[in-house]
């Protein structure tokens, strides 16, 4: 069944395609594959639920029918010289289907932020703004839209399963993959992610949440256990998988690397059993993280439903990973009744009604193998219009006046590219690195720059300026260019991957030094953050203006040029707390950030880490702003803190107890339109213990100049509750809650009050 890729494959368009391999059912329409429902294929009827149909499947397959549908085929395309399964279509994952069923393959594909490896197969694939950029906007439209994108190129490229969907809150500020998940707020966060997998799915593909759970930082991910009690967590980063789980109905969850209170999360009973399966009611498969699986039967036992990237071909020499927990072993686990068979069919039927409920049984991708690239840069354009955040516009700088004369643009690249995040998350870009042109997929590592160029975009829209570029490396060549020049743009990176964390919040390179010159030689300079998340920014008060643009994906030129020249009117806000310095955060060195790897004993070659607990009770559910708020520090910029080129103005807040609603007034008082977000937050009484407010709901409002709206919103209940640990369950505690509404999370100038009755 394993083959490598063909010279066949190589020549012929049609088993290019994949078309060739396919099992005969799954290249029929679907009014053929619902005819042949009746007679030898009773789960082709479509009138039947996805629940039915997997269990009329499971009836029909063998016992290793059974055990090929929980594991993976092994590492494949991820990593050279690994075979290829047939079918594969050579994404991070593939399991095998069952042909003469007419079950499909599954062929997995990392997108968190676009469709990795496209470029291995000559394919082009939307680089989308980072998901935290995408939470920016705090809009579920554009999250939905996110998802579509990603849904239909993974179509179009012949994927039937995304395994994106990172959605771990910002506890850790360092966290090298926090560009890929959506801040630290786990209402915000967990709507923002929820909505992007449910666009995924809407278009008819598998989709993914991960990585469960409390996957916060990556230094020794694969090792360090994050210890949190329960109530804690459940109204933290479980909170956030559980909003997003409700809103994506995911087929997957993605089990994480690390441990929690001591178990691995993918042989987590608490997590996988009693929480994500009993009380979320999740009915799809867990999934493990790449070769995050560390056991057979306890693992089994404790609610792993699918190990990837599952066992290698035996004749991979160079791979022997011992990853095959839920191949033979699971096999000979079952027949001695470890594992009892309704528990692997338990397995099997959480992956098959997946797929029926996704739709990739009755509609299968046909790949095309190209995808429609406008249709990609104008939607992540769109989405990053909304996610750009304005910090700073001393003396209204900005929007520049299309009259101006000169502009010098400074550092990272700008004048090929934009930057993009790396690890499992990094999308091929077209042409290779604009850094660096070499075409074909991208090194790990490399800090990889797209073709969307801000000085191009910045001369098309500053027709009679002098736009001049400076790379920035040589420091005082960069501030005589600035001196010479009317406004200065300062561009400045902080390339994040995943598998390691930033060791401080301070920009890398020196680059905080490039901004104190620039400055000091022109004091209208603006300075264009290109960050994975928060970083800080000793020079704040000496700059004019302060644009956090993220990663912002291939239309991210566009985009920026567009905000800086009033095209866009920014609307954007933070997802995440922004920090004056390391020492403000809960834990000012990144957890085991300083351990060293040690010689295994009995195995002198051998060096690891030791393992380390990363202690998560130090802040509890005080994540980011909560953390600031209980604990009296003011950080350089708030959550949800952005600013706009006009100004609102709130009033009339009042909270209706047996609506659990809210309504207040937003009034545009400038003079050009804009979208404004309008924030509502809630203060527990006092028997909830919680020394700080919550996000609870919050609404975009477009608004024209002197145009006022009023803004009803519900607020969940769930949102207003604390978990009861005794109870196992989340409780509304009665007595007075304060309402708080605002343009962000740092004094927000509205209060009324909602009693919820004994
Ligand atoms: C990452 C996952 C990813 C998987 C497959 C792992 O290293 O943690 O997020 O989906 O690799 O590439």
């Amino acid at each position: 069944m394993r083959l490598r890729r063909s010279i066949l494959t190589a020549f012929c368009p049609l088993a290019a395609a994949g078309l060739l391999s396919l099992p005969a059912a799954t290249a029929q329409s679907p009014a053929q594959t619902a005819s042949t429902a009746a007679a030898d294929r009773p789960w082709m009827n479509t009138s039947l639920t996805p629940d039915q149909r997997a269990d009329l499947v499971i009836k029909a397959m063998t016992l290793d029918e059974k055990l090929d549908l929980v594991h993976g085929t092994g590492w494949g395309a991820l990593k050279d010289g690994s075979p290829i399964a047939e079918g594969s279509n050579e994404g991070a994952g593939y399991v095998q289907g069952i042909p003469r069923l007419g079950i499909p393959g599954i062929n997995m594909a990392d997108s968190a932020v676009g469709v990795r490896l496209a470029a291995r197969e000559s394919r082009y694939a939307t680089l989308l703004p980072s998901v935290l950029g995408a939470a920016s906007s705090w809009d579920p439209e554009a999250a939905h839209l996110y998802g579509s994108v990603i849904g239909r190129e993974l179509r179009d490229q012949g994927y039937n399963m995304s395994i994106g969907g990172g959605v771990d809150i910002t506890r850790e500020p360092r966290n090298g993959r926090n560009f890929e998940y959506a801040g630290e707020d786990p209402v915000l966060a967990g709507t923002m992610v929820g909505n992007v997998e449910k666009g995924v799915l809407d278009e008819k593909v598998m989709n993914d949440i991960k990585h469960y759970a409390l996957n916060d930082q990556e230094t020794g991910r694969t090792i360090v256990n994050a210890v949190l009690g329960k109530r804690a967590m459940r109204e933290s980063d479980l909170l956030a998988f559980q909003i997003a789980i409700g809103i994506a109905t995911p087929s997957a969850v993605m089990c994480s690397y690390n441990r929690v209170n001591g178990d691995y999360s993918c042989e987590n009973d608490y997590l996988l059993n009693q929480v994500l399966k009993k009380d979320w009611d999740f009915k799809g498969f867990v999934v493990s993280d790449w070769m995050g699986t560390h056991s057979t039967v306890k693992a089994a036992l404790a609610g792993l439903d699918n190990e990837e990237p599952g066992p290698n071909h035996p004749d991979d020499q160079e791979h022997d990973d011992n990853d095959a927990w839920f191949a033979a072993p699971l096999k000979a686990a079952v027949q001695n009744g470890q594992v009892p068979m309704s528990r692997l069919e338990d397995m099997d039927h959480r992956v098959l009604r997946s797929m029926f409920a996704a739709g990739v049984i009755d509609h299968p991708p046909f790949p095309r193998r190209v995808v429609d690239p406008f249709r990609g840069r104008d939607d992540a354009e769109r989405i990053a219009n909304e996610s750009i955040v304005l910090l700073k516009n001393a003396e209204h700088l900005l929007p520049l006046d299309g009259g101006v004369k000169s502009i010098a643009l400074i550092g990272s690249h700008a004048d090929v590219g934009v930057l993009s995040g790396g690890g499992s998350a990094q999308v091929d870009a077209p042409g290779g690195n604009a850094a660096d042109p070499q075409p074909g997929t991208m090194k790990w590592g490399e800090a990889v720059y797209f073709p969307s160029s801000p000085l191009k975009e910045i001369r098309r829209q500053a027709p009679h300026a002098a736009v001049e570029f400076n790379a920035g490396t040589d420091v005082a060549a960069a501030a005589a260019l600035a001196k010479q020049s009317q406004v200065a743009i300062v561009f400045v990176n902080q390339p994040m991957i995943e598998g390691k964390d930033a060791k401080t919040l301070s920009l890398p390179d020196d680059q905080d030094a490039l901004v104190e010159a620039v400055t000091a030689a022109n004091p209208h300079t603006i300075v264009v953050l290109e960050t994975g998340g928060p970083v800080t920014m000793p020079w704040a008060d000496r700059v004019a203006g302060i644009v956090e643009a993220w990663y912002p994906g291939i239309g991210g030129a566009q985009s920026l040029a567009n905000l800086l020249f009033g095209q866009v009117n920014p609307s954007g806000k933070l997802p995440v707390t922004f920090a004056k310095s390391d020492d403000q955060l809960p834990h000012p060195e990144v957890p085991g950030i300083g351990l060293k790897e040690k010689a295994v004993p009995g195995n002198p070659d051998h060096k690891e880490l030791p393992r380390f607990d990363a202690d998560y009770n130090t802040e509890g559910a005080r994540v980011g702003y909560k953390w600031y708020e209980s604990e009296h520090r003011t950080p350089l910029f708030p959550f949800g803190y952005g600013l706009s080129y006009t100004t609102y103005a709130y009033s009339n807040l009042k909270a209706n107890a047996q609506e659990r609603s809210v309504s207040f007034e937003v009034k545009n008082t400038g003079s050009v339109a804009g979208t404004e977000i309008a924030e509502v937050y809630a203060e527990l009484p006092a028997k909830a213990d919680e020394p700080f407010k919550r996000l609870v709901a919050w609404q975009r409002v477009a608004l024209d100049p002197g145009e006022s709206k009023t803004v009803t919103l519900k607020v969940d209940p769930l949102y207003l509750s604390i978990f009861n640990t005794d109870k196992n369950s989340f409780e509304l505690l009665p007595g007075e809650y304060r309402i708080l509404a605002g343009p962000s999370s740092a004094e927000p100038p509205l209060h009324a009050t909602m009693t919820v009755a004994e």
